[in-house]
Parts: C-alpha cells; structure tokens; sequence
C-alpha cells in the first residue's frame, strides 16, 4: 500500500479514531475511578450518621462534623470535575504577549509562600533566567497553569530526597525562534516506564487524595495550543528534568 494513497489514509484514519477511542476510554475510565472514591466517602460519612442518628447516638456537634466532611468530600468531586473539564474542553488561548521570566517569577513567588507548611520538608528553589528573553505569544493565565504544575511535581519530588536537601531549578533560555523554559529537581526521578505514561491524563504515583494525575496533562495541552512542545527526561544529576519549547512572539504580534 503506498503512502500518500487513498487506501493508506483511510487505514490511517481508522488507527487515528481507534486511538482516540482508546484515550477517550482511559480517560472516561479515570474519571469515573476518581469521582468514584469522595461518591463512596460521602455514602459511607452519611449512611454511618444515618444510623448512629437512628439510634439516637448523634449530638449536634458530630451531626456538624459529618455535614462538613461530606461537604468536604463533594467540593473534592467537584474540583476534579472542574480539572478534567479544563483538560477536555480546550479554550482558545487569550494570546497577548508574555514574559516567561515573569511568569516564572511570580510562580515561584506563589510558590515560595506555600513552602512554610508545618511538617513538610523545606526545598530550596532556584532560578537561572535569561536576561533579554524574546516575549512568547500566550495566554498568561495558562501559561502560570503550566508554571505550577511542573513547579508543584518538582517541589513533590524535591521532597523525596532522603538526607540531602531537597532543590528546584527554574532555567530560561532564548534563541530568535523559540523560548525554552526547564525545571529540574534532585528527587527520585522515574523508572523509564512510568515516564513513558507521565503524560497521560490520570496517571499518577501518588497516594489517592494527593495526585489527580491531570497536571501534566494539562501542561501539554496547554503547550500544544500554544504551538509548543513538552518533555521529560532523566536529569544527569538524578531526578527529573521537564522542558518546554514556545515559538517567540513574531514582531508585529499583539502587544
Ligand atoms: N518532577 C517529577 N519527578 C518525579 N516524578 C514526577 C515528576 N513530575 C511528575 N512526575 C510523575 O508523573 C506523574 C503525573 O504527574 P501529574 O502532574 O500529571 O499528576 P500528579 O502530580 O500525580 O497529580 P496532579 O498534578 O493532578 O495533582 C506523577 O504522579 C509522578 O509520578
Ligand atoms: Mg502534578
């Protein structure tokens, strides 16, 4: 079958709608595993006051607690509702044009204000920027989305070190086409079949609760509506290394 000719792109068609069919199941899969478990919390919350009321063992004050907890529990459902929507239903990106070093800037600013949580350990966060970086063409908001997601898996991992102190570098480099954005951590890493699925909405190592797996996800959609690409590979150093690629702002562009 040559390439190029009508039997070719039909085949091609029938393996690229196989495929989506293949994502939309996974992600359909995903979806209904994750609203499944605060469904299940709120159930069990309820039904165990339920009883307990019935045998008159439920004074006001546990009657608020349970109240609260399954509130808990549905504004869980509803924030996962909310990230898978962001995920599927692609807006347009708002495209003005943006400094990344500011975006960087300021996220880890949002970040560092979270470092101080009791009981977690402390990483250290670092920053090379370019000096003079071209402004890329985007949507801020998105593109602080991106920021903050890779910032907060790296801080995650950072965490991960063991003995040694937890560290995150934010590096920034800029050439006439493109600007490119990394962030690296001295954390475990991952093994390379996990980072094969990195990607993949719902794909997660983390505890149920603590990872959706939908930032990274989201991160790649993002840099993809924005003409970019995303990629992770082993850092040298150990952990992980996560770059990014955005077309510069063509002179002329909205400003
Ligand atoms: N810097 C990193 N070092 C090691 N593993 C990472 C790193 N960043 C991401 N991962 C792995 O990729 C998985 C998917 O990341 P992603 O951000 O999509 O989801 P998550 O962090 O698990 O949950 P969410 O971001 O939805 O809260 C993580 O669970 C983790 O296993
Ligand atoms: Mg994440």
């Amino acid at each position: 079958m040559p390439n190029g000719s009508p039997a070719a792109s039909r085949k091609l068609t029938e393996i690229e709608r196989a495929a989506r069919l293949h994502q939309l199941g996974e992600l359909a899969a995903g979806l209904a595993h994750e609203i499944n478990q605060p469904l299940a919390a709120i159930t069990y919350t309820l039904s165990g006051a339920l009883r307990r009321a019935r045998r008159g063992e439920l004074n006001n004050a546990q009657m608020l607690d349970v109240l609260q907890a399954a509130i808990a529990h549905t504004h869980r459902a509803s924030e996962i509702v909310t990230r898978v929507r962001g995920l599927v239903t692609r807006q347009a990106p708002e495209k003005t044009r943006v400094c990344i070093n500011r975006v960087v800037r300021e996220m880890l600013e949002l970040s560092r204000l979270g470092k101080g949580e009791r009981g977690v350990r402390p990483v250290r966060l670092l920053d090379e920027l370019a000096p003079d970086l071209p402004p890329v063409l985007g949507d801020k908001v998105q593109l602080e989305q991106v920021m903050l997601n890779l910032l907060a898996n790296a801080i995650h991992a950072a965490r991960q070190t063991g003995q040694r102190e937890g560290r995150v570098l934010v590096r920034t480099r800029g050439d006439r086409q493109a600007v490119e954005l990394s962030v690296w951590d001295n954390g475990p890493g991952l093994v390379p079949a996990q980072r094969q699925r990195m990607f993949e909405p719902f794909f997660t190592t983390k505890p149920d609760g603590v990872g959706l797996g939908l930032g990274l996800a989201i991160c790649q959609t993002i840099v993809e509506d924005h003409g970019g690409r995303i990629r992770a590979e082993p850092a040298p150093e150990g952990g992980l290394l996560l770059s990014l690629r955005l077309p510069v702002a063509e002179d002329g562009g909205p400003r």
